[in-house]
């Protein structure tokens, strides 16, 4: 079992990692001051598998949590999805000190934090990850959110979990493709952050693809402690967390190109990092060894480096439209190697649109 500490001053939480954490949230229910009523958000894929599990641990605990189920999908990371939350809070009786705990992937993180933020003003907040990208990524950092007919996550707050406990057991249950989505944001770490966890990954591709115990322990704590030590210099967003938003500027574009239905999340991601690695190459800041390696792990990693059915126009187009874009300006998170990145405001258009029509 590992430990990854997030230091956010009074907002500081762990992150556990491991095979079997069952003692751990027991432990940690014991000890917290939660009130004996609480709630369980999950989806109808991961509540079946998983609900009953958690229900009996946090019973253990001294804690009385109702499992409720919203549909599987990012269609349940609504307003009419948190109405009917917040409901089912006050119906059960819930109060200031009831923790809600999110059992799933990205989107019931998101919709329970929102929750959870806003019920009573603030209730404690527990993750409980289970898909890939939901442990390496969304659980971490505190964003939460729900969306907007006119846009995705824009509506919600920065709020830190009490704890997270990414039982990796729980990886095990999950389909293939969603595995290699949360594989694109690991890549994205070693580019941003770190050449030898890249190295890693280039050096471990089969235990990296099929998620084999060690390497699965050793790329989520890794991709946490990257994203924990990012997020506790940046809590807010102000400045270094947008080299998490490496390859997410096309990607958002893609998504919305396309939908938001042929790409998943990690895929649009993969797409948009081998984007930001040609124009940083058209720049002159690195060269196309660099790009070869970035577009082999990707491929090797089964996720796509082209955007079928997105034109170069439309990509171009959207990538205005982004949350965030301030004041027209697009800002690219580019590459100067493998391990380092950093943001340009300033990239001209034919660079970028060059760029685009590589991944078309
Ligand atoms: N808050 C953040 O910082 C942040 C960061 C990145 C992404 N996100 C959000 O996360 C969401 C995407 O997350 P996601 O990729 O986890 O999507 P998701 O929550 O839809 O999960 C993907 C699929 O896997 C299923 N699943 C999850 N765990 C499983 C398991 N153990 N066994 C079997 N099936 C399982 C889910 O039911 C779902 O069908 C998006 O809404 C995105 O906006 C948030
Ligand atoms: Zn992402």
């Amino acid at each position: 079992m590992r430990i990854v500490p997030v230091e956010l001053g009074k907002n500081s939480y762990d992150i556990y990692i491991g095979n079997g954490l069952e003692q751990q949230i027991r432990d940690f229910c014991q000890q917290a001051c939660f009130s004996g009523k609480g709630l369980i958000v999950t989806d109808t894929n991961v509540g079946p598998i998983y609900g009953q599990w958690l229900q009996d641990l946090l019973q253990q605990a001294g804690l009385q949590v109702e499992v409720y189920e919203v549909p599987a999908g990012e269609s349940s990371k609504s307003m009419q999805m948190a109405e009917k939350l917040f409901t089912k809070c006050i119906e059960t009786g819930m109060d200031r000190k009831s923790p809600v705990f999110a059992l799933g992937g990205g989107v019931v993180g998101d919709l329970a934090g929102f929750v959870a933020a806003s019920y009573m003003r603030g209730v404690p907040f527990v993750q409980v990850p289970t898909s890939l990208l939901a442990q390496v990524d969304s659980s971490v950092g505190g964003k939460v959110a729900v969306n907007h007919p006119l846009g995705k996550n824009l509506i919600g707050a920065f709020y830190q979990p009490k704890a997270v406990f990414m039982d990796l057991n729980t990886l095990q249950t999950l389909p293939k493709r969603e595995i290699y989505t949360g594989l694109g944001e690991i890549i994205k770490y070693g580019i941003i952050y770190d050449a030898r966890f890249f190295q890693y990954l280039e050096d471990n591709i089969e235990q990296v693809a099929s998620l084999a115990n060690e390497a699965a322990a050793h790329m989520t704590a890794r991709s946490c402690e990257i994203k924990a030590d990012v997020v506790s210099q940046d809590e807010k967003e102000l400045g270094l967390r947008a080299i998490l938003n490496f390859g997410h500027t096309a990607a958002h574009a893609i998504e919305k190109n396309t939908g938001y239905t042929k790409y998943n999340h990690g895929e649009a991601v993969a797409i948009g990092m081998v984007c930001a690695a040609y124009i940083s190459k058209a720049l002159g800041m690195i060269d196309q060894s660099v790009v070869d390696r970035v577009i082999s792990l990707i491929l090797k990693l089964h996720l796509p480096i082209k955007a079928q059915g997105c034109t170069v126009e439309d990509l171009y187009r959207d990538i205005f439209h982004d949350k965030k874009t301030v004041g027209g300006k697009v800002k690219w998170i580019l590459m100067e190697s493998i391990g380092q990145v950093c943001g340009n405001s300033n990239v001209p258009e034919e660079i970028v649109k060059g760029a685009m029509q590589k991944i078309v």
